[in-house]
Formats: C-alpha cells, structure tokens, sequence
C-alpha cells in the first residue's frame, strides 16, 4: 500500500458509538439521544449532520477522554496505511460546554506525542473557528489558544457553511498568517464557487478542503489548477450530506483529476459517514470511479499536499521511510 497523509479529518467526528457509551459510563452521564439511535443515520444536509455531531461531544469532559478519542483513530488511520494526520478540533465546540481549552489540547496531545511509538505515524492539529459563531469568538479563541501555539499548527475554518462567508475572518486568519500559522478553509462544500474565491484571495489559505463545487466556475479550476492549490476531497462524506449524487459512481473526483487539479482523498468525519480514509479508497475502486494508477496519484498528492516537512515528504515519495519512529 502507498504511504498516505490524512489531511481532513475532524477529530470529533472520529467518536464512536461504543466510545460514547463508554465516556458516558465514565463520566456517569446519560447517552446522548442522537447516539442511541441504532443503525446508521441519514442525514438531508450539512446542517442535519452538525446537529448531532455537537450533541454527542457531551460525554467529553476530561483531558484523557480527548486522549482515548485520538488514539482511537490514530490506531484506526495507521491500520489504513496513513503515515501522517493533519487533524482538525473545534475547540469552541467544547469551550461553550464550559470544557477548558487546556482539556483538549492538552488531552488531544497527549495521544499525538505518542503517535510514532504506539502507531508508527506522526499527527498534527489544526485548530479550526465554528464560522457560525463569527468572527469575534474566533479571534478570543485564538487568543486563549496562543498559550498552546506550539502544540497546533495551523487553523481552519469549518461548521455551518452558508451564510458565513470566509471574508468574516478575515482578521483571524492574517494574525495567524502572521504568527506563523498554515491555513485552510472550508469552502465549496455547500457553497458556491465563491466561498473558495475568498478563501483564496481574502484568507490566503494553503488547501481548501472540499472545494468541489469549484468544478462550476471555469476561471476558478484554471486558478487552482495554476496555484496547484490542494482540495481534500471526502467523497462519502459528500454523499452522506448530499452534496453530491447518492451514487458514488457519479462523484465529480474524476472530473476533479481529469482538469488536473491537485485532489487528495479524506474521511472527513468518519464515524457519522460510512467509514475511514481506506473506506473511502474501497468505495471508489468499488464504484469503478478510479483505477489502480489513480489511487496512486492520490496518495502522492496527499503527501506532497501536506504540511510536512519537505524532507520527509520526498523520503515517502521515494518509498524510503514509510513508518516513522521518534
Ligand atoms: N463540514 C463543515 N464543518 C464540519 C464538518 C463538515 O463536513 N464536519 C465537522 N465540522
Ligand atoms: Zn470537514
């Protein structure tokens, strides 16, 4: 199997339903009601899914119950052959319930620093702003954040999409820019074309993830196709959310490669969506969507997309260092 880099994926939607009957248990707290539904839930829109992905975070409350989430994917990215993880968190998500930021950080680092010994791969984190709540929330939050700057490094920009547009954040983002900080956004997944135009011009973003309605501005794919601007693409996530066709086989990722832009392949938030990153590679070799030599293409291109080191990325792409050790 190539080496693979996952570079969206967010950590809160990695909990599963036997780790929140556990924390729940643990904590001694009753099982969020969207979490004893049984069978996998359907969901109309981006909206319908987030209302249930914030509902079931109340069975986390202390530091090691961040910790016993991220190892619970680091374990399940390393079986699919991920060699890096750039994981997003949603801090305000946890704030708001009254959780301190230090709890997440502190237990989501926990789990990180062990990475290479247990699960022979490397992860970073990627703070993101719940654009819902706006811009001034953003910015105290990523004030809070600056005592923990050296254990996060990058932001993004996820939640509710329409109606928030990246231009609000504008004041965030070029502080982080300025601290140091990668970037990414959100756009094009619910969104039109012209979210990922702001993400571009008005957040100076390194990757927008998703970003497939991109395919419906011209002028907009020869930009990302010129810039060589990575998309992580999360096409059962798309498919769940409806964001793209019911039938995978119709999902515009080939179309995405065939303009030449630089796509990756991502779970997005793999316990509400159908399955993990190898899932996702199974569903559209399944589906007839790519072939052998395009699974290739796109784990080189989450390597080379990702925040790495230049060094260790040219390391995997020659096959040399494909497990990692402190
Ligand atoms: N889109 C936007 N925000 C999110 C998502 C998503 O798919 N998952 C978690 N937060
Ligand atoms: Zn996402």
């Amino acid at each position: 199997m190539c080496p693979l880099a996952e570079l969206h994926v967010h950590i809160e939607g990695t909990l599963s339903h036997s780790l929140i009957r556990e924390l729940a248990r643990r904590n001694d707290l009753p099982i969020p009601p969207a979490a004893r539904r049984d069978g996998p839930s359907s969901f109309g829109c981006l909206d319908d899914f987030l209302r249930d992905y914030y509902a079931n975070l109340d069975v986390l409350r202390e530091r090691r119950d961040f910790t016993d989430l991220a190892n619970a994917y680091l374990k399940r990215a390393s079986q699919a052959g991920v060699v890096h993880a750039e994981i997003f968190f949603d801090p305000q998500s946890h704030t708001r319930r009254g959780v301190p930021l230090s709890t997440v950080i502190l237990g989501l680092s926990d789990a990180l620093e062990e990475a290479p010994d247990r699960f022979g791969m490397t992860a970073s984190l990627i703070m993101c702003f719940l654009r819902d709540r706006g811009p001034q929330e953003a910015c105290a939050i990523y004030d809070e954040a600056l005592a923990f700057r050296d254990r996060f490094i990058g932001v993004g920009l996820d939640s509710s999409e329409e109606g928030f547009p990246p231009s609000w954040f504008a004041g965030v983002f070029a502080r982080a820019k300025a601290d140091g900080l990668h970037r990414v956004a959100h756009a094009g997944e619910e969104s039109g074309p012209e979210y990922v135009w702001e993400a571009l011009d008005i957040l100076d973003v390194e990757r927008i993830d998703h970003g497939i309605r991109s395919l419906e501005d011209l002028e907009l794919v020869a930009r990302l196709k010129a810039e060589g601007m990575p998309l992580t693409v999360c096409p059962l996530s798309n498919v769940a959310l409806r964001n793209s066709p019911a039938d995978i086989a119709q999902h515009p990722l080939p179309v995405m490669l065939g303009e030449g832009l630089m796509v990756t392949v991502n779970s997005d938030d793999p316990e509400y969506f159908g399955g993990y990153i190898d899932d996702n590679f199974a569903a559209l070799t399944r589906a007839g969507v790519i072939d052998g030599a395009q699974c290739r293409q796109l784990a080189r291109n989450s390597i080379r997309a990702s925040f790495m080191p230049e060094a260790r990325k040219a390391a995997l792409l020659s096959g040399e260092d494909i497990r990692v050790s402190r």
